[in-house]
């Protein structure tokens, strides 16, 4: 084998693992998971303002009120929103990821005692 099949040979190997590397780091990127934390700190940042921890003014559910939601509606409410009208100017950026943390977050006030 000359040199120059060598490196052919070490060049298609490397691009046959390359695509492997791309779908490992972009499933790590997008992982869906989220964390209690971080859906604390997404949480005070962008939904506080209108559902703070007890108190509820111009009828919107305080942080204790929407814990009590069961996880179904919770999700379902997460989830869209990013198009529903009162939220989709706070939750448009956020990731699904980031939505995710926040119901993590907001199922963990449930286990809490105020
Ligand atoms: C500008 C004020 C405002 C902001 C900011 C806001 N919300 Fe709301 N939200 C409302 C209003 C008004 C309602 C409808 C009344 C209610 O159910 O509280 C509502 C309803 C909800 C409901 C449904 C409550 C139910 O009983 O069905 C959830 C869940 C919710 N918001 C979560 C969030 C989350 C999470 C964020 C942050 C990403 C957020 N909201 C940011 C005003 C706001």
């Amino acid at each position: 084998m000359t040199k120059l099949q060598l490196e052919k040979l070490i060049n298609s190997k490397v691009l046959m693992v390359l695509p492997l590397f791309g779908v490992l780091l972009s499933s790590c990127s997008s992982d869906p998971s989220g964390t209690v934390a971080e859906g604390k700190m997404i949480y005070t940042d962008n939904c506080v303002a209108c559902h703070s921890l007890k108190s509820s003014f111009n009828n919107q559910s305080s942080l204790l009120q929407l814990s009590s939601l069961d996880s179904v509606q919770l999700t379902i409410k997460i989830h869209g929103m990013r198009v529903d009208s009162i939220h989709a100017p706070y939750s448009r950026k956020l990731s699904d990821r980031d939505l995710q943390s926040i119901s993590l977050y907001i199922k963990d006030v449930r286990t809490l005692r105020y």
